[in-house]
């Protein structure tokens, strides 16, 4: 598995990837084309050979850096892309000047809680009935990993 930044100009290919991966909530490529704009933005793409299997969307804004999404296809899955992914943001947020990497995660999201545990992110906040499921509402948790230790 390779890591690739991407931009704008893969926002196609990002959006292939954030929609298979977030079928209730697809975003479209022009949004996305918008979010990995820089010097603010940035994505990351994980290959398999040519094969794009995972993605990242993150932003900067001064000392703090937002995962605004990530995810790897069904089929690639617990092969070690999404920490690679994160550890790629980290890296990025970092050579942008960020302190502070934070993103929101369901609190019914059982295997995101747990690759952010494992990168070395902490809770710093709830927000109740901020997701919506086909049976109710679900909380998301504010987390955030410190990017200054280096
Ligand atoms: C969350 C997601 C990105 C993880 O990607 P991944 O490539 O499978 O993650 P990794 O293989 O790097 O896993 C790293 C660690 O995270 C934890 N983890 C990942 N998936 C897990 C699962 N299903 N159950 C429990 N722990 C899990 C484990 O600690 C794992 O280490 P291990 O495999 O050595 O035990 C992937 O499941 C996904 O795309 N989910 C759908 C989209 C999504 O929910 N994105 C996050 C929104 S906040």
């Amino acid at each position: 598995m390779a890591l690739h930044p991407a931009g704008p100009l893969e926002a196609a290919v990002v959006a292939a990837l954030q929609q298979a991966c977030f079928p209730d909530d697809p975003w479209d490529e022009a949004s996305i084309a918008t979010l990995a704009c820089p010097p603010g933005g940035f994505a990351v793409l994980a290959l398999n050979g040519e094969e794009p299997i995972g993605f990242a969307l993150a932003r900067v804004a001064a000392e703090d850096a937002e995962i605004l999404a990530i995810g790897v296809l069904p089929s690639g899955r617990r092969a070690g892309a999404g920490r690679r992914l994160v550890d790629a943001v980290s890296t990025g947020a970092r050579r942008l000047g960020a302190t502070a990497l934070f993103l929101e995660v369901a609190e019914d999201n059982e295997a995101a809680r747990s690759l952010y545990k494992a990168c070395g992110f902490f809770s710093v906040g709830r927000r109740p009935g901020y997701y919506k499921r086909r049976d109710g509402r679900v909380a998301a948790l504010v987390l955030r990993h410190d990017l200054s230790a280096g």
